[in-house]
């Protein structure tokens, strides 16, 4: 099996080490001997608390992530908080501060712009194609919160320390390089 695998680089969907997907299949067809596979156990069953209780831990370890924080596991991927995020957190005199890095960026703050929330660009790399990461940037104080995307997955630009937004919570899609690093 393991010679006709190709090697996969995208930045987005990737290769997988071929003992992680051969563990995967051991275990789908009779998840924790119970007899079923993952996909068939209730999502309200003991087997099933155990798995999202886990990957709760393992996240909060992977991001040393202490008992402050709660991780949530929610629907619709990255797309639907780009529109959640503003609809949450922005009241009508509220405004958030966007960087525009590229793709992802623009999209979040093309939703913004959809539900008419107030937010500025306050810096963007798009005189040069997104092919940088703005530095000094200079953050509005009364900013509800700073979205930043942490990795550009299409042009390949990443940061590699976060700005300092003096105390404004930062909202970060980390959608392709979330667990790389805990280090930002
Ligand atoms: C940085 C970034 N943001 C958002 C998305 C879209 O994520 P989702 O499919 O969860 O909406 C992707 C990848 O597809 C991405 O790389």
């Amino acid at each position: 099996m393991a010679e006709h695998r190709i090697h996969n680089f995208n930045a987005g969907p990737a290769a997988l080490p071929l003992q992680v997907l051969e563990e995967i299949q051991a275990n789908f067809l009779n998840f924790d001997h119970s007899g079923m596979s993952i996909t068939e156990i209730s999502h309200r069953s003991s087997y099933f608390d155990k798995v999202i209780n886990d990957a709760v831990e393992r996240a909060k370890r992977l991001l040393k992530l202490d008992e402050r924080y709660h991780v949530l596991f929610l629907q619709g991927g990255a797309s639907l908080q780009f529109a959640m995020v503003p609809m949450n957190f922005l009241g009508d005199n509220d405004s958030a501060d966007y960087v525009n890095t590229g793709t992802w960026a623009g999209k979040a703050i093309k939703e913004a712009q959809i539900l008419k929330k107030n937010h500025k660009v306050a810096a963007s790399s798009e005189d040069k194609d997104f092919s940088y990461i703005p530095k000094d940037i200079q953050f509005s104080a009364n900013a509800k919160y700073v979205h930043l995307t942490s990795n550009n997955t299409i042009k390949g630009t990443q940061y590699y320390k976060f700005p300092d937004t003096k105390g404004i919570p930062i909202v970060c899609d980390m959608s392709s390089d979330i667990f790389q690093d805990p280090w930002r």
